[in-house]
């Protein structure tokens, strides 16, 4: 066994695939597996290591499939078991392990076990499958994530929580049947060839006891204030056991499977706790896609990146984009703050200068693929594309727009369909028929696969490159060092075994001489 294939989360690049936006086979706008299956081939030329699939299973899609109704099959608009088997087996023949995504803090209001729950009434146990309280009023001052309250009321009387949208009520990880049944799902997927999963939100599944008020709803909403006491919907230290379990049975299958946790859990040293060595694998390091693109900002985040893995021996991992932010190359082009990243950009809102945005965020691509560990990459990204800031409202389809009245734009932006080939139809070969359930903005042509594919200096062929190097160099596994008498105020450099990477913050011109 070479070194790359030694505990290959550690080190892999894993491709974020957005099911309903990669590529749609069947042309009805929505994309679906078997488009994915057809277009694998350009992921492994692409050069990443494994893909992450978000959900694709059976969902009245409320929120894009986070709202899972059947957590063992296919939702019909994607395609069928078959399809998944089939694009497994394309994706191992061309070497890709493939990631799925597990939603267990909620279902979504259409699961049987809610349906169950709301017919069996007051009191039942099909009740503590989620978290249903009596009263006149919302049973706590808990806010949803989309806005609004978390809590809302059936025509029994009773109240049900829900962190995300009312479709989405949580699970009550206190039950051990709740437990067993994700277990279940667990092998269900393993036993089908998954390599693993990506655990969304798994730092909501423990609630405080007694569903107390949150100490200081007004300042921080549905979220969390670094450094304060955790509220009592988030990081639970009862959820941890839950996870061990879940290690115990991937490992009991072969082959290395791993997870990666959505721990949004900061400062990082407690992150850590998430992948100590017999829980996650990784969790995504939200702190460096949050972190301001300065010198000193990004430096701080990576000491502190090295030192909480470190600790616990585990790997870190870099993310600049997904499916809930703002798209890096329109970020990095403006002063967008990590609230307005997480929300969006409408027409109205200042908007990103995309010459600049491109510019930059290669640049930051290029800085991060040569850090050890392990690296995500979002499709579309690989393109250069820009965010759609410029969405009209009767396309929106987040909740958040919804819940809040459109006061937040929500992450429509960053989850349109990709462009595969300039000028074919109005979806720039999405699909056959140029349908798209989200609008591409004009430029998206501009920016399609076919125009970059062997174009030398295009993002695609500089993805392509830094992704052979990385290969290449080993620098997955590789070591890191600053190279500091190359470092400045505005100036970061570093070596990973042999490899110096020099990155500039300003837009300012600089040259380096170089001993050897
Ligand atoms: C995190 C997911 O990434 C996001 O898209 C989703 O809306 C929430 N979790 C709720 O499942
Ligand atoms: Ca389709």
């Amino acid at each position: 066994m070479g070194q790359t294939q030694l505990d290959w989360w550690r080190s892999a690049v894993i491709y974020q695939i957005y099911p309903r936006s990669f590529a749609d086979a069947n042309g009805d706008g929505i994309g679906d597996l078997p488009g994915i299956t057809s277009r694998l081939g350009s992921l492994k030329s692409l050069g990443i290591d494994a893909v992450w699939l978000s959900p694709f299973m059976r969902s009245p899609q409320k929120d894009a499939g986070y709202d899972v109704s059947d957590y063992c099959d296919v939702d019909p608009l994607f395609g069928t078991l078959d399809d998944f088997d089939r694009l497994l087996a394309t994706a191992h023949s061309l070497g890709l392990r493939v990631l799925i995504d597990l939603v267990p803090n909620h279902t979504s209001d259409q699961h049987e076990w809610f349906k169950r729950a709301v017919a069996a009434g007051p009191g039942s146990p099909e009740r503590e499958f989620y978290h249903f309280r009596d009263g006149d009023a919302p049973p706590n001052n808990w806010q949803s994530m989309f806005g609004g309250p978390a809590w809302t009321q059936l025509p029994d009387g009773q109240w049900y929580c829900h962190l995300f949208d009312s479709s989405q009520p949580d699970l009550n990880w206190e039950n051990p049947k709740v437990q067993e049944a994700f277990e279940d799902i667990l092998r269900f997927w393993l036993d089908r060839g998954v390599d693993g999963f990506r655990v969304d939100q798994p730092h909501a599944m423990g609630k405080a006891k007694g569903l107390p008020d949150h100490p200081d709803v007004e300042r921080a909403g549905a979220g969390f204030i670094e450094g304060e006491p955790s509220p009592p919907m988030w990081f639970q230290e009862s959820v941890h056991p839950i996870f061990r379990k879940w290690r115990a049975i991937l490992e009991s299958y072969p082959g290395q499977r791993a997870m990666c946790g959505e721990a949004y859990v900061l400062p990082l040293s407690f992150m850590a706790l998430w992948v100590r060595p017999d829980e996650f694998h990784q969790t995504f390091n939200f702190r460096y896609l949050d972190s301001p693109w300065t010198a000193k900002d990004i430096r701080k985040t990576i000491d502190e990146s090295f030192d909480a893995f470190g600790a616990v021996g585990a790997p870190s991992t870099w993310v600049l984009s997904n499916h809930d932010v703002m798209r890096h190359a329109s970020r990095m082009g403006g002063d967008f703050g990590r609230t307005t990243a997480s929300d969006g950009v409408g027409p109205n809102d200042p908007q990103p200068d995309a010459e600049l945005g491109l510019k930059r965020a290669l640049a930051a691509t290029l800085f991060t693929l040569g850090l050890p560990g392990s690296m995500y990459l979002y499709q579309g990204e690989e393109l250069g594309l820009p965010e759609h800031t410029t969405l009209e409202p009767e396309f929106r389809q987040d909740p958040t727009f919804a819940r809040t009245n459109g006061a937040r734009v929500g992450r429509d932006g960053c989850r349109v369909p990709l462009p595969w080939e300039s000028n074919v139809n109005e979806s720039s070969g999405f699909n056959q028929t140029g349908k798209s359930w989200l609008p591409q903005p004009a430029a998206y042509a501009n920016y399609a696969r076919d125009l970059q594919e062997g174009v030398e200096g295009s993002t695609l062929e500089t993805y392509k490159w830094a992704l052979a190097k990385r290969k290449e160099l080993n620098l997955g596994h590789g070591t890191f060092e600053w190279a500091e008498d190359l470092c400045s105020e505005s100036v970061l450099a570093y070596r990973n075994r042999s490899l110096l990477v020099i990155h500039n913050f300003e837009t300012n011109e600089t040259t380096w001489k170089l001993d050897s």
